[in-house]
């Protein structure tokens, strides 16, 4: 038989390639909180326009996105031609990996980051190397920096972190991209800026102007709630964007995403109440399992990673299959190592409601 290319005993540790969709029994109804998506759903004028080219699926996309590159550079103030897009953001973390990593070459990224680092690692064979991070969850930067060594390739840094949901403030980035040797390209994962309201966090996309080696990745499946629809993009140095688009697919967002994302940015308004209330649902569920005696990190997006207790009646697995008995879907965080967490989106306000409900018999 025929030899896999990726070498098996990279295989990750994270359970990430197994993951399944759940759906709605037929007639029933499920709360899925499980993978970061947005509780809010999508602007009705993406939603029409994604209905819309949907009529005409004879027809290629446009193999560059255009419009939506032009429409990402108006509105973020930044060259169109520095802009890649991608069937999610997720496609081009493995373009960077495909075109920067080799077998024998390292990836770094911090201990708790997200999953898909380790994965797009793996599949070129490049070894994944883990930073520790600070006892409160957090991207250490020095950690980062004493990692490096003359393989490493690529350092992938995701602000706001995934599963943590923790931020890197910006006085810490800034000390990254400035020690870090330029022959390293940095990835700034940026899947979740349109979220946090701190004044420390950066979305990274300052860094990119005068350097050859920083690429920030953005999506609209969060904020914008087009997760089905596989849409993200990447801003790098001309030479970087070059490269990579080479190496992606052709014709890798297709006409239905390209025309929905187009719509949803020009709704920001729909985008600013997302923002707002899945703040307010957010410190609700924040305060709300305080009150349970949990303790959810200080998350900054549309989820939270709760910490359960060591006792063996209130586990983190115990309560993942309890809230599961309820119809509510929440991700087990072990695969990451964080054996102790659930990490739980944050739902709408009845979807909140049952959350802390379930939880609160679950904890008696
Ligand atoms: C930190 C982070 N980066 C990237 C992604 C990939 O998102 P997408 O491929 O939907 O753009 C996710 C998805 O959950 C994420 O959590």
């Amino acid at each position: 038989m025929t030899q896999p290319i990726v070498p098996t005993p990279y295989l990750p540790d994270t359970g990430a390639l197994g993951m399944r969709k759940l759906m709605p029994p037929p007639g029933g109804t499920l709360i899925d909180l499980s993978l970061n998506e947005s509780s809010w759903g999508a602007s009705p004028a993406a939603v029409e326009a994604a209905r819309a080219r949907a009529e005409v699926p004879s027809r290629y996309p446009d193999p560059m996105s255009t419009a939506l590159r032009e429409a990402i550079g108006a509105h973020h103030a930044i060259d169109p031609e520095q802009v890649i897009c991608g069937n999610g953001s997720e496609e081009l973390l493995d373009v960077i990996a495909r075109c920067y990593a080799r077998p024998g070459d390292e990836v770094l990224f911090p201990r708790w980051g997200f999953a898909q680092f380790g994965v797009v690692a793996m599949r070129v064979g490049a070894t994944a190397v883990k930073a520790e991070e600070t006892a409160g969850y957090v991207t250490d930067v020095d950690a980062l920096l004493a990692a490096v060594t003359e393989r490493t390739r690529i350092v992938f840094v995701a602000n706001p972190n995934n599963p943590t949901g923790t931020i890197l403030p910006e006085a810490e980035v800034t000390r990254l991209v400035e020690t870090l040797p330029p022959h390293i390209v940095l990835v700034l994962d940026s899947a979740y800026a349109e979220y946090p309201e701190d004044p420390e966090y950066t979305d990274g996309m300052a860094y990119v102007a005068g350097r050859q080696n920083v690429v920030v990745t953005r999506t609209f499946s969060k904020g914008y709630g087009l997760a089905a629809l596989r849409v993200g993009w990447a801003y790098g140095p001309p030479a970087m964007i070059r490269v990579m688009n080479t190496v992606r697919g052709v014709g890798n967002v297709n006409a239905v995403a390209q025309e929905a994302a187009l719509a949803a940015l020009a709704d920001q308004p729909f985008l600013s109440r997302v923002r707002r209330e899945t703040a307010v649902e957010r410190t609700r569920l924040f305060q709300g399992l305080g009150a349970l005696g949990l303790a959810p990190l200080r998350g900054t997006c549309n989820f939270l990673l709760i910490r359960f207790p060591a006792d063996t009646n209130h586990t983190a697995a115990a309560a993942r299959r309890f809230l599961l008995d309820r119809g509510i879907v929440v991700n087990h965080t072990a695969p990451y190592g964080l054996d102790g967490f659930v990490r739980c989106s944050v739902g709408l306000p009845q979807e909140v409601d049952a959350v802390l409900a379930a939880l609160g018999d679950f904890m008696v």
